[in-house]
C-alpha cells in the first residue's frame, strides 16, 4: 500500500486522511467499520435513527473493528426544544400525489417518526457516544460550544461540517478541531458555493485543519484539494456506491447510471437545501414550490413517504441524495477496497501531476 499522510492522521489516529461522510439512511455500523478498518475514518450517521438504533450501530461497528470511529449528529439552530412544539399542516398537494403513486405500487405508507428535530434527541445520542467511547463527533447543521466542551472534556475530537465561510468562523470560535468545508457539489445538505472557492476562502483564516467535501469521488480530485491546502477529504456519495452502504440496490444503481447534471439542489427534502438525483420524488414538486413547508415541518410531512419508498427501494419514488460526482461512479466495490483505491489514485495523481500537465516551476 502507498503512504498518504497529513497531520490530521495523527490528530484522529487514522492511517489515511480520507473520512467517510455521515449520511442518513446510508452510513451505519457496517460501512463505518469497513472504512475505519481499512485505515480511513468511518462515520455512523445518527441524525434520523432513534437513539436505540444509534447505540446498536456503534456496538456493531465496535464488534467489527477496534479502529477509531466517528458519529455524525445534527445540532440544527432552528430545531424546536421538543417535538411536541411543532404544529403540522394538512398534507401538501405534491405529497398527496406521491402517496397515491407509491401506494399504487403496492407499498404501504405508515406514519413515521423522524428523530431529527429536537436538541434533546441530539443530546441523548451524544451521551450514548460518550458511553461507548466514540473517538470523533461530527457536527452537522451547527457546532454549539457546549457540544465541543463536552467532547473535549472526554478527549473526543470534534469535526464541523460547514457550507459557508461564516459558519466555519463560528465553528472555529466554538472550538472545533477540524472544519469540513462542503462545496455546493456535495450530496445531502449543501450550500451554493463551489468547493474550490469555499476552500480557498476558509484556508485564508482557519486556525484548525481544513478538510474538503463535495463531489469528490476519485484520487485526482483528492490530489487537487490536498494541493490547494486541505488536509483531507470527507467523502459521501462515492461510499453510497459501496457494498457496505445500507441503501437498496436501486439507489446504488441510480448512481452508476447518473450523469453529472442528474442532481438538483432544492428545499423539498426537508426545507433546507439538499442535493439529490432527479426522479419522481423531486418532479412532483415542480410548479408547486409555494406548498413547500419550512424546516423542520417539510422534513416531518415528507417522512412517511420517504421512509416507505426507501424501505421498498423504489427507484423513481425514493429520495436519492447524491453529489455531482455521481456522474463519475461506475462500480460498487467493497468500501475498504474503495478506500485503498482512492489512496492509490491520489498518490499516483500527485506523482504524475508535473508530468501530465507539463508544469514548469522555478
Ligand atoms: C445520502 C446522503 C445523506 C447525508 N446525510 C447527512 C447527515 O445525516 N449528516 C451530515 O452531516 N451530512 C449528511 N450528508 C452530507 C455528507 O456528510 C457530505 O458532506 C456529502 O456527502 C459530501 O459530498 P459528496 O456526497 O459529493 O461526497 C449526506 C449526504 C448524502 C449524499
Amino acid at each position: 500500500m502507498n503512504t498518504l499522510k497529513t497531520p490530521i492522521c495523527d490528530l484522529l489516529n487514522i492511517e489515511y486522511p480520507i473520512l467517510q461522510a455521515g449520511m442518513g439512511g446510508v452510513a451505519f455500523g457496517p460501512l463505518a467499520a469497513a472504512v475505519s478498518k481499512a485505515g480511513g475514518l468511518g462515520t455512523i450517521a445518527a441524525i434520523s435513527p432513534t437513539p436505540e438504533r444509534v447505540e446498536q450501530e456503534i456496538i456493531l461497528a465496535r464488534s467489527l473493528t477496534d479502529k477509531p470511529i466517528c458519529v455524525d449528529i445534527g445540532f440544527p439552530l432552528r430545531a424546536p426544544k421538543e417535538k411536541s412544539d411543532i404544529e403540522l399542516p394538512e398534507l401538501p398537494g405534491p405529497l398527496k400525489q406521491l402517496h397515491q403513486e407509491i401506494e399504487a405500487l403496492g407499498v404501504e405508507i405508515k406514519s413515521a417518526d423522524d428523530q431529527a428535530m429536537s436538541i434533546e434527541d441530539a443530546r441523548t445520542k451524544l451521551e450514548i457516544c460518550f458511553r461507548h467511547g466514540v473517538e470523533v463527533i461530527a457536527c452537522a447543521l451547527g457546532t454549539p460550544k457546549w457540544v465541543v466542551e463536552a467532547c473535549h472534556a472526554r478527549g473526543v475530537k470534534v469535526i464541523s461540517i460547514v457550507g459557508r465561510a461564516s459558519h466555519a468562523q463560528t465553528a472555529i470560535r466554538n472550538g472545533t478541531d477540524i472544519v469540513v468545508v462542503q462545496g455546493t457539489e456535495g450530496g445531502g445538505h449543501t450550500g451554493d458555493i463551489g468547493l474550490i472557492t469555499l476552500l480557498a476562502e476558509v484556508l485564508e483564516f482557519s486556525t484548525v485543519p481544513v478538510v474538503a467535501a463535495g463531489g469528490i469521488v476519485n484520487g485526482s480530485q483528492i490530489a487537487g484539494v490536498l494541493t490547494q491546502g486541505a488536509q483531507g477529504v470527507w467523502v459521501g456519495t462515492r461510499f453510497i456506491g459501496s457494498q457496505e452502504s445500507s441503501v437498496g440496490p436501486n439507489y446504488k444503481q441510480s448512481l452508476v447510471e447518473a450523469e453529472n447534471d442528474s442532481t438538483i439542489r432544492s428545499l423539498l427534502f426537508d426545507g433546507l437545501y439538499v442535493r439529490q438525483l432527479q426522479n419522481r420524488f423531486t418532479e412532483v414538486w415542480e410548479g408547486h414550490e409555494a406548498e413547500l413547508q419550512p424546516y423542520p415541518i417539510q422534513r416531518i410531512v415528507i417522512a412517511p413517504s420517504r421512509f416507505a419508498a426507501a424501505a421498498a427501494d423504489l427507484k423513481d419514488h425514493q429520495a436519492l441524495p447524491a453529489g455531482q460526482g455521481s456522474g463519475l461512479i461506475r462500480d460498487l466495490p467493497p468500501a475498504g477496497e474503495l478506500l485503498h483505491r482512492l489512496v492509490d489514485e491520489t498518490v499516483e495523481a500527485l506523482r504524475k501531476a508535473q508530468q501530465r500537465i507539463q508544469l514548469k516551476v522555478a
